[in-house]
């Protein structure tokens, strides 16, 4: 047995704000945002819904979809970096709401490649027969955090969240290699004080290249090629971004998972929600190879290459 996906889920808030809408808040415009970052609209939790609100709807439903009960679960596993507040944790606070008595329960910061390395950490107590089920969410209300005044952050990012159960699947499925890495000295380029502030060009750069390198790394230990990568899904920042990371790896137009254009960045959470509607569209098949790949603030960066199925 390996350890893989057993369960997944997603949440997104109602509220859209388009483009449009921001022509208004901002100096800024539809065209502009579309060809450079490929976004139409972004969802905008409301004041009353929380970080653990959105996170607790795509918990619930990756434990369904698990065929599991929230007390089956070991360890839960929040990527964020918009918690309710600093503690307790949104684990914590999602432990008590789905009743998953048993679980450990704790928040990763590694902004937008949380979810890799909440995937990757549930994999290592898997593999190790020390648990057997872990909840790992990505969730963020970076509304929060953004600055509406700022037009060089406030049209790319969005809310949303992301779940996965993980659990011992079929050998030969699941999650076949990862590379995780971290690079403080880039943590200037990518940082909250009251607000998010960020180098765009400078973390542009930083993510083609890694992202690249990251997929190909991930692949050779998996003893793959790219031939036999089925689908792509990196993190959800900007389209040009994600379309060099899809001609590095050869691959055709389909190949790559798009959700950008609805979401905008939504952070930790866009590699699962992604995941998801890709699934959901009956695009992702038992024994697909899936590579998933992520950079964020930190600076950060993560990737799995994921064979599809139980
Ligand atoms: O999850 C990780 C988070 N971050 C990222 O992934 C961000 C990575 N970086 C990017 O996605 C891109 O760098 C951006 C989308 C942020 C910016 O695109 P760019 O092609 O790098 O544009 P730029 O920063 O070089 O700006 C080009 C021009 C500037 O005007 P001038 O100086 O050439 O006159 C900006 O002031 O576009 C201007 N600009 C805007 N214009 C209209 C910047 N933001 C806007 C805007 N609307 N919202």
């Amino acid at each position: 047995m390996s350890t893989g996906v057993i369960g997944i889920g997603r949440a997104l808030p109602e509220k859209i704000l388009t483009n449009f809408d921001l022509e208004k808040m901002v100096d800024t415009n539809d065209e502009w945002i579309r060809t450079r970052t490929g976004i139409e609209e972004r969802r905008i939790a409301d004041d009353n819904t929380n970080t653990s609100d959105i996170g607790y709807e795509a918990a619930k439903k990756a434990i369904e979809n698990a065929n599991i009960s929230a007390e089956d679960i070991d360890l839960i596993l929040v990527a964020t970096v918009t918690p309710d507040q600093p503690f307790p944790s949104v684990a914590c606070m999602l432990q008590e709401r789905l009743g998953a008595k048993k679980a450990a329960a704790l928040d990763i910061s590694a902004a937008c490649a949380g979810f890799m390395y909440g995937m990757v950490t549930a994999k290592q107590f898997i593999d190790n027969n020390v648990y057997k089920y872990v909840l790992v969410v990505g969730v963020e209300k970076l509304s929060k955090i953004t600055n509406w005044e700022d037009r060089n952050t406030a049209v790319l990012f969005g809310d949303g969240a992301g779940a996965a159960v993980l659990g011992k699947v079929t050998e030969g499925r699941g999650i076949l290699s990862f590379e995780l890495g971290a690079d403080g000295t880039g943590g200037k380029h990518l940082y909250q004080d009251d607000f998010i502030q960020m180098n765009g060009r400078e973390v542009f750069k930083f993510a083609v290249r890694q992202m690249g390198e990251s997929s190909e790394n991930v692949l050779e230990k998996a003893g793959l090629s790219k031939e036999d990568v089925d689908f792509l899904i990196p993190h959800q920042a900007n389209i040009r971004i994600m379309e060099a990371s899809r001609q590095r790896l050869n691959l055709p137009e389909e190949k790559l998972s798009k959700t950008v254009h609805k979401y905008g960045n939504t952070s930790a959470a866009s590699i699962p929600i992604s995941l998801v509607e890709e699934v959901e569209a009956g695009k992702i098949k038992d024994d697909d190879v899936i590579v998933l790949v992520g950079f964020g603030g930190g600076l950060t960066w993560g990737a799995i290459a994921l064979r599809w199925g139980k």
